[in-house]
């Protein structure tokens, strides 16, 4: 069998660890695994790299993707024909396409309506996809915005401030909760549930009250500025799409950080991780968790089992299909509520 692997979307950590499980499940079993470079568009444009022993040893602890990424989108650039023309041309017995919720519907379509056979795997801080428990690169993510948290509580202590800390997530708050929970933060303000600027407010002068004169609030960059009165803004930057047309996102802390400081009377700042949250070397748990869903796609392009993304269920490794995987999974509520219990 010869084997493409393919990165697409933004990068995270654990993408190097997939491809390396990947291409050395294959060349074990004496199959050959081949680098689509910059997502689908290697495929319309022929730009590949062989993916033998040398070329993925080394890479597990590495941050990135050695293919490159891209949010190219066949269907929409009119490339399909070039895509299953390139099939053909390279002797592709299956493609592994390593991506988030975007790139499973890319992924989806490319195999229901032109019949490519295509396996998925899901990747993204976002922790987003649908048909899995985890994808790897979100536990990188928390552990970046933890020690950011951790940091900020002894300078927001020494200076009785309020620290507003802006995490990504798109449109689910997955890292604000578990970040919030593991730093303790005194307030997570997520998009799956409304919290008005009175009610945070409200439990900063609790706090204060009680003589905790500094609070650290997290925010997902996708959560709307509420208030009491019903109005909600979504805050973007100035840019509101990117080149493919998906909603940028960006600027809710700095303006829930204005409106607690006008409320309130407290100073306060805020502090922006950005793309820090998606950069660098893969914590021991995306490394595990990037090895054995790469491990899973190997064995389900092996079965010819297309039209399918290796998922996590509990602690088993399985497939859904990838209908299963374009539905956003949005964050555990549970925890936020347990969360809550720290707040005050
Ligand atoms: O999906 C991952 C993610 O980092 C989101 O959390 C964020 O909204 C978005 O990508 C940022 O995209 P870009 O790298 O294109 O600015």
């Amino acid at each position: 069998m010869r084997i493409g692997v393919l990165t697409a979307g933004g990068d995270c950590p654990g993408l190097n660890a997939a491809i390396r499980a990947v291409a050395r499940s294959a060349i074990q079993q004496g199959d050959e695994a081949i680098g689509i470079r910059r997502g689908y568009q290697g495929l319309a444009e022929d730009d590949y790299v062989p993916l033998d022993m040398l070329r993925v040893s080394g890479i597990l602890h590495q941050g990135g993707t050695i293919l490159s990424t891209s949010s190219f989108e066949p269907i929409r650039e009119g490339a399909v024909e070039k895509v299953a023309a390139a099939f053909e041309e390279q002797r592709l017995d299956a493609v592994v396409a390593i991506g988030g919720e975007h790139t499973m519907e890319i992924t989806r379509q490319l195999h229901t309506d032109h019949g490519l056979p295509l396996v998925g795997v899901p990747k993204t801080i976002d922790n987003d996809v649908g048909g899995t428990d985890f994808t790897f690169g979100f536990d990188t993510a928390v552990q970046v915005v933890t020690d950011a948290i951790d940091r900020l509580h002894t300078t927001a202590q020494s200076h009785d401030r309020i620290m507003v800390v802006e995490v990504m997530g798109r449109n689910t708050g997955w890292i604000a909760a578990y970040a919030g929970l593991a730093g303790g933060a005194d307030c997570i303000v997520i998009p799956e549930q409304i919290t008005t600027v009175e009610e945070i407010c409200r439990d900063v002068t609790r706090r204060h009250d009680r003589g905790k004169d500094f609070s650290i609030i997290v925010v997902a960059e996708g959560a709307k500025l509420a208030f009491a009165d019903g109005e909600e803004r979504l805050i973007q930057p100035v840019k509101e799409s990117d080149e493919y047309g998906y909603p940028r996102l960006g600027g809710i802390g700095a303006a829930l950080a204005s409106e607690l400081e006008e409320l309130t009377g407290y100073e306060t700042r805020v502090t922006v991780l950005g793309h820090v949250q998606r950069g660098g070397t893969p914590t021991s748990t995306d490394r595990v968790l990037a090895s054995l869903y790469g491990a899973q796609a190997y064995e389900l392009a092996k079965a010819g089992e297309f039209g399918r993304m290796a998922a996590l269920h509990g602690r088993t490794m399985t497939s859904v299909p990838l209908e299963e995987a374009v539905k956003v999974q949005e964050v555990d509520l549970g925890v936020l509520e347990i969360a809550k219990r720290f707040f005050t």
